[in-house]
């Protein structure tokens, strides 16, 4: 308890703040996140990275959706200008190597330099439930090559943050989507590898664990099973499923200097899902 008194005072002479505690985080609510911020947001058409490149843009990022659906990205990126922000959209198949390069080279041209990427894109739902390879290639070998073509800038510039979205498939056994849990548990794997390599040019890697979230891949499943939302909301301790909103807001987190000193890490973002087994708990 005693120890409280000498490591306040000691903790505001690291931030170097000359305001009180309380003025100083209301000052602090006023500061957009990403100001100057360049970010690339894969699979931004739709769900979860729509939500991502909205957000940032809303804190000050210039924003490139890259997306394989060329009219689900312009979407995104008309709403992103609506709205005052800065986006531009980047057609892409995130399987191709040499789209992503030219990818890197389009933000690094048209806005200068690549602060943030974030590697959101999967396959279709068909390619998921068919336990398809198709979704081990969207969601790791496409966050590979992203993560290649943003490290040379990155390197040069020492500072980058990645964040990955994983699922909270890769924390617990879930079937029998057994090909996205491996991918999913892979990106997890290569995130901290990435993370204890490159921190030494200020690079971070972060990882997101979503549990369910309401997002149009959703719909056929939905139309099948009209209570799957309500289902699926029995075994989350919250209660519920996360909106997009949700996994953006933690997203933005890692992926900002607000997590300046958060790399290698593995956030679940899934309302207690993985935190336990509801069926121990007592009646
Ligand atoms: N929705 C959930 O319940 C949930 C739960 C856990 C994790 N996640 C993860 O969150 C991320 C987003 O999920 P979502 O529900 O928004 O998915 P979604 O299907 O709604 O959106 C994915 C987007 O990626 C794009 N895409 C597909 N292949 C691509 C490629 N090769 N190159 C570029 N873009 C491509 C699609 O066109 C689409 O716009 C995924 O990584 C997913 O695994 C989602």
């Amino acid at each position: 308890m005693s120890a409280w008194p000498q490591l306040i005072p000691s903790c505001r002479s690291v931030t170097n703040s000359p305001l009180p505690l309380a003025a100083e985080s209301n000052a602090r609510k006023k500061i957009r996140m990403m100001k100057n911020k360049v970010a690339i947001v894969t699979g931004a058409g739709r769900g979860i990275g729509r939500a991502i490149a909205n957000r940032f843009s809303a804190e000050g990022a210039s924003v490139v959706v890259a997306e394989i659906d060329a009219a689900r990205g312009n979407e995104v990126v008309e709403e992103i200008r609506s709205s005052k922000g800065i986006a531009h959209l980047f057609p892409c198949d995130v399987t191709q190597e040499h789209q992503v390069q030219a990818l890197a080279a389009f933000t690094l041209g048209e806005l200068g330099r690549v602060d943030i990427l974030v590697n959101n894109a999967v396959s279709s739902l068909e390619a998921i439930h068919g336990n398809s390879w198709e979704t081990l290639d969207v969601v790791l070998k496409g966050a590979w090559n992203c993560i290649q073509a943003v490290l040379p800038p990155m390197i040069e510039q020492t500072s980058g943050s990645v964040v990955n979205v994983s699922s909270a498939n890769a924390l617990m056994g879930l079937g029998p989507e057994h090909v996205y849990t491996a991918a999913k548990g892979a990106i997890v794997s290569v995130t901290r590898s990435l993370a204890v390599e490159y921190g030494k040019y200020n690079i971070r890697f972060n990882v997101i664990c979503p549990g369910t979230t309401r997002t149009e891949i959703w719909e056929p499943i939905e139309q099948a099973n009209p209570t799957v939302f309500e289902d699926l909301s029995k075994v989350c301790p919250l209660g519920r499923i996360a909106n997009a909103q949700e996994i953006a807001a933690a997203t933005l987190f890692l992926a900002s200097d607000e997590a300046s000193f958060v790399t290698g890490s593995v956030l679940a973002v899934d309302g207690g899902l993985t935190a336990g087994n509801q069926a121990f708990r007592k009646s």
